[in-house]
């Protein structure tokens, strides 16, 4: 049987994400957004191309949740994007309202999805919508460590002039200017990055990585990244719909791992058909435990903020 996405937010990162998956052909897709018309009309489009890309799959748009009844997983993109100077954490409660109705309306027509969450500021979203949905942890996830890893690994591959293919990176941490990229355990082809790169042009790439979204939202001035995020959240439903179990950096819900409790938080873990299936432990320097300490604390200030004004 074929099997079902629902993407809600057809806006940047929903359409490429819709796009890509049927260029993929992993699954029939819904767009849901609010906005009339454009779901339907960007699916219409997305649909007529079909027959020129070779793929065979349905896409429909809607501003209702009906069609998407029976998705496997549900991506969601919802919500307004950054715009220049201001945070990510800015967008808080307004894309709270966002997600918690989201989650709701995708729970009612899909009980059993898998939901991957897009929307900023992302570990607290991911948090609204696990705490919103009940679901068990491995099946609420957050996109950000992969598309953090990827721009690391663009970054050294560029500096290296060596393939994007050949860099094995990681970045923990939640998605914000605290991310952690582990450069000790980054390498080319198994060779380590601080054989090849001195400490100075390697701590100016992690700078980068960190503020890999905010460079591309100064060059769009009217808001964020799109292409290498929806690159990033389909490489993460890919995974679960066609259980390849690929170790992926995402936002998972930590229950004592790496000291931590309660809060989404990005980390290696295994993405297979259940969702979540294993979250590794990575052995940290005290350097490394302490950043990590660092980036959960910013993720705790904004889960604080929802916990009090939801209660
Ligand atoms: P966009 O503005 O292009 O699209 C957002 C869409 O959401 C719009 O079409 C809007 O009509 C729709 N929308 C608003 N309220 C809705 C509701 N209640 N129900 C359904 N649809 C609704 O924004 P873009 O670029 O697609 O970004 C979307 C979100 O993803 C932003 O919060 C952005 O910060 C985040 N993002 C996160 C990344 C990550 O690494 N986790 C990477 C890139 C973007
Ligand atoms: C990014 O990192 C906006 O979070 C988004 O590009």
């Amino acid at each position: 049987m074929r099997k079902k996405v629902t993407v809600v937010g057809a806006g940047n990162v929903g359409a490429n994400c819709a796009l890509r998956i049927a260029d993929k052909e992993l699954a029939d897709v819904v767009l849901v957004d609010i906005a009339e018309g454009i779901p339907q009309g960007k699916g219409l489009d997305m649909l007529q191309s079909g027959p020129v890309e070779g793929y065979d799959i349905s896409i429909v748009g809607a501003n209702d949740y009906e069609p998407t009844a029976g998705s496997d997983i549900v991506v969601i993109t919802a919500g307004f994007p950054r715009k220049p100077g201001m945070s990510r954490d800015d967008l808080l409660m307004a894309n709270y309202e966002i997600v918690k109705t989201a989650t709701e309306n995708a729970m009612k027509y899909s009980p059993n999805a898998i939901f991957i969450l897009v929307t900023n500021p992302l570990d607290a979203m991911c948090w609204t919508s696990w705490k919103i949905s009940r679901l068990p942890r491995h099946k609420v996830i957050g996109m950000a460590g992969v598309l953090d890893t990827a721009r690391f690994r663009t970054f050294i591959a560029e500096k290296l002039q060596v393939s994007v293919e050949n860099i094995s990176a990681l970045v923990l941490g939640g998605h914000g200017d605290t991310m952690v990229p582990i450069t000790r355990l980054t390498n080319v082809s198994g060779i380590p990055l601080s054989e090849l790169l001195d400490a100075e042009t390697i701590n100016a790439l992690v700078t980068r990585t960190q503020n890999g979204g905010a460079e591309i939202v100064k060059y769009l001035k009217t808001g964020s990244a799109y292409y290498a995020p929806s690159a990033s959240t389909v490489e993460m439903v890919e995974s679960i719909l066609k259980d390849k179990k690929k170790v992926l950096p995402c936002a998972a819900l930590l229950e004592g791992e790496y000291g931590l409790n309660g809060i989404f938080f990005g980390v290696p873990v295994k993405l297979g058909a259940s969702g979540i299936e294993k979250i590794y432990e990575v052995k940290l320097t005290d350097d490394e435990q302490a950043a990590i300490t660092k980036s959960a604390a910013a993720v705790k200030e904004l889960v604080d903020v929802l916990q009090q004004k939801t209660q």
